[in-house]
């Protein structure tokens, strides 16, 4: 394990498992890692600020209202200090206040007031994991694109058996390994188009659909996770940018498709997530269009370029389409493959209320050619994140091969 020159930010909250957080700090440290403490007054009531500020080398930050530490290295400053944000243990009473947006004390301040990754490692009773309470506060950390490492099932402190235990010291700190040094993208350039495209009426009105992006930045954010190049080519959505990717933001299908002639020049892989809006207006107007007399309006409507069909014809990277539909699925997914001349399709059923467009989760059918085979792979369902963390890993393998 080589961390050296790793700037990791450990958090501790309150509960029996913060002593063995001692034992991470130690293994953070002599893997090279650059370890800064900061500890919420629960936790100092588990394991003394003293053993961490020895084991970690630098002093303990405990007090969001102490102006010695603030001038030593105040909080905004301390949130853009890591690489990585490890909170271990999380309890459940952190993670509830983080999720709801509190700075009570100075971890949830950080938590806040940073941009940086954050893992979270929970450890708690089995029944507060179970609860409804805490397993929605974990879906909505996991929807923020936190990563939840844990817990484990077993003999618990207070007697009961169960999930919630902490993984132990050294499984935290592989994940941190691999979280910093399992990059098999590394070297690979993706470009992505994700979210719907706005087409010009006049200067109030416009044409477009109801995708929300969040599959396609959810794709971006996994290919950056795993060390890949990516732009992500987006139409007007309510995202923020994910960590580590360019975003070229575009409107219409034309700004789109100008700005992936320009993207893959060098790319790998294209993945075509974007709604993109399959007509335009004839003719947009530069002044707001008044209502006639008469109570009928015609629009002529024309159709817009074919992006996905144009990289994969123009373009030397293997293409990824997306195809959603409301019924027949998997005719239509395949007509869609050869239509366009690509080699993997992703379908996925919109007409669902629990997946697809402006959901949270997803279920997909990957349609795709191997060895002259078409071939078929299910993923999900589940959470965006999850699933293209997943459908990652499954294109990179496809590749490969
Ligand atoms: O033709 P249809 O819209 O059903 O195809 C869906 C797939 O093609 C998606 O991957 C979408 O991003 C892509 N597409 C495109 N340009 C278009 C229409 C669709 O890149 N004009």
């Amino acid at each position: 394990m080589n961390l050296s020159q790793k700037k990791i930010l450990l958090g501790l909250t309150g509960g029996i498992a913060a002593y063995k957080v001692a034992d991470l700090c130690r293994q953070l440290v002599k893997a090279g890692a650059d370890v800064r403490v900061v500890m919420t007054s629960g936790a100092k009531a588990f394991i003394s600020p003293l053993t961490l500020q020895a084991l970690s080398g630098n002093a303990v930050h405990d007090d969001l209202l102490d102006p010695n530490a603030e001038a030593a290295m105040g909080h905004i400053e301390l949130a853009k200090w890591p690489d990585l944000i490890v909170i271990a243990p999380a309890s459940a009473d952190f993670i509830a206040r983080a999720m709801a947006g509190m700075a009570d004390d100075l971890l949830a301040t950080l938590y806040l007031a940073t941009a940086k990754p954050i893992a979270l490692v929970p450890a708690m009773n089995q029944q507060m994991w179970a609860n409804t309470a805490t397993q929605d506060n974990i879906s909505l950390a996991k929807k923020r694109g936190l990563q939840i490492w844990g817990p484990a099932s077993g003999e618990q402190a207070c007697g009961d058996v169960g999930l919630g235990r902490m993984i132990e010291p050294f499984e935290i700190a592989q994940k941190v390994d691999e979280f910093f040094n399992h990059k098999p993208l590394k070297g690979q350039h993706w470009v992505l188009t994700a979210g719907p495209t706005v087409e010009k009426i006049d200067p109030v009105r416009y044409l477009t659909n109801r995708s929300s992006g969040k599959m396609g930045y959810a794709i971006a954010q996994a290919a950056a996770n795993l060390g890949a190049k990516v732009i992500l080519i987006s139409g007007p959505v309510s995202l923020a940018c994910p960590l580590n990717v360019e975003r070229v933001s575009v409107e219409s299908a034309e700004q789109m498709l100008a700005a992936v002639k320009e993207a893959v020049a060098n790319a790998d892989i294209f993945l075509a997530c974007a709604a993109v809006s399959d007509y335009r207006a004839k003719q947009s107007s530069d002044r707001k269009m008044k209502k006639q007399d008469d109570n009928g309006l015609q629009l002529e409507l024309v159709q817009n370029p074919d992006i996905l069909k144009w990289a994969a014809n123009e373009a030397d990277c293997y293409c990824v389409g997306f195809a959603a539909e409301t019924d027949n699925l998997e005719e239509y997914a395949k007509a869609k493959m050869q239509r366009k001349g690509i080699e993997m399709i992703c379908a996925n059923d919109v007409s669902r209320s629990d997946i697809g467009f402006g959901s949270d989760y997803n279920e997909l059918a990957v349609f795709y050619q191997n060895a002259g085979q078409l071939k078929q792979k299910a993923l999900g369902p589940s959470l965006k994140l999850e699933l293209a963390h997943e459908l990652v890993i499954f294109i990179h393998s496809i590749i490969k091969s």
